[in-house]
């Protein structure tokens, strides 16, 4: 059976005996030695591939517990704005809490992946005319109503959960990282990481926030958010650990996409990329203990993924022809 990240983690979250634990089997993600990107970049590099979480993204951390406590709270209903991840956890474990979830996404701008999961796991899936920012004050808004649970990141509980990565790198690892890489779209993640090692004890990793240059249309369309709602917490929590915010452009997050992929096995939506992307652009010291987050699977995002590869190449079911275009 597997085991739920409340479960694992109980004496260290605001969870109570009688909560009732709504789960997906979620945490417990593999950490990558990265072989060649580490030889690449000078550096000791691990992965950590949050994409391996039941929905497909980092977001299911936050949602195990943001879920457990609706429940035991009596709440009717669930929302979130989402750019798609937040949206496809929260449909998958609101059907599993058996409660209604709307999602608001900004209309147009979300991959193909995250649609078809919110709308197969049966949430009631609105397409917002304006920008994630503006479906985010409309999601709060309802909350403060009392009609639903918010179940953004601006959820505390959230952030609780998601803090549970910075656990499970420390236990693996037998120390903190002396880098912390990932990608900075509103910023609740950063600061659940920040949360999380500073709970361990263990020593504060530098924190690198990796964000689009172009916040407003980057490729990444993830962490396509203009105004981050953590904010004023993720400046505090950078200066506190010494790290930055490296802003990027669409093509080094694409270069280092295309790295994770085909250098090290790792397919993720391009916004995942931005955590490497930002140790890569420079300004670590050589030899450090990196570890990058990769926040989301490949298949969240195929359009953007066939799109950016070579297409495919069609033959006849004969070994000749097969041997020389194999051989192309
Ligand atoms: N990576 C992925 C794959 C994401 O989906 C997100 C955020 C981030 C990184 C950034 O995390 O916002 O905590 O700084 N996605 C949200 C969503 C906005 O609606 O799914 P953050």
């Amino acid at each position: 059976m597997s085991d739920s990240l409340i479960e694992r983690y109980r004496d260290r979250l605001p969870v109570e005996p009688s909560t009732p634990v709504v789960s997906l089997g979620e945490g417990g993600t593999p950490l990558l030695r990265a072989e060649r990107l580490s030889e690449r970049l000078g550096l000791e590099l691990w992965l950590k591939f949050d994409g391996a979480n039941p929905t497909g993204s980092f977001k299911d951390r936050g949602m195990t517990v943001a879920m457990s406590k609706a429940v035991e709270e009596g709440a009717e209903a669930v929302v979130c704005a989402s750019t798609g991840n937040t949206a496809a956890s929260a449909a998958a474990y609101a059907a599993r809490a058996g409660l209604p979830a709307v999602v608001l996404q900004p209309a147009g701008a979300v991959a193909l992946g995250k649609l078809s999961q919110a709308l197969a796991l049966g949430a009631r899936l609105l397409e917002v005319r304006g920008t994630f920012d503006e479906a985010l004050k409309a999601a709060r808004e309802l909350g403060r109503r009392g009609t639903h649970v918010l179940v953004n990141s601006l959820n505390p509980y959230r952030l609780e959960g998601q803090k549970t990565a910075a656990f499970e790198i420390v236990e693996e690892l037998g120390r903190a990282p002396d880098v912390l890489a990932l990608p900075y779209g509103g910023g609740g993640n950063t600061r659940a990481y920040a949360l999380g090692f500073a709970e361990q004890g263990a020593g504060l990793p530098v924190i690198v926030a990796g964000e689009a240059w172009d916040r407003q249309s980057t490729l990444a369309s993830a962490i396509r958010i203009a105004e981050p709602a953590h904010a004023a917490h993720v400046a505090e929590a950078l200066t506190r650990t010494g790290g930055r915010i490296v802003s990027l452009s669409d093509e080094a997050i694409l270069d280092l996409w295309r790295s994770l992929a085909r250098d090290e096995g790792l397919f993720c939506e391009p916004a995942s990329a931005a955590g490497l992307a930002a140790v890569a652009a420079g300004g670590v010291e050589r030899g450090s203990l990196v570890v990058c987050v990769v926040t989301g699977h490949g298949l969240k995002d195929p359009e953007t993924a066939s799109r950016l590869s070579s297409p495919a190449v069609p033959v006849d079911p004969d070994p000749d022809e097969i041997a020389a275009a194999a051989a192309r």
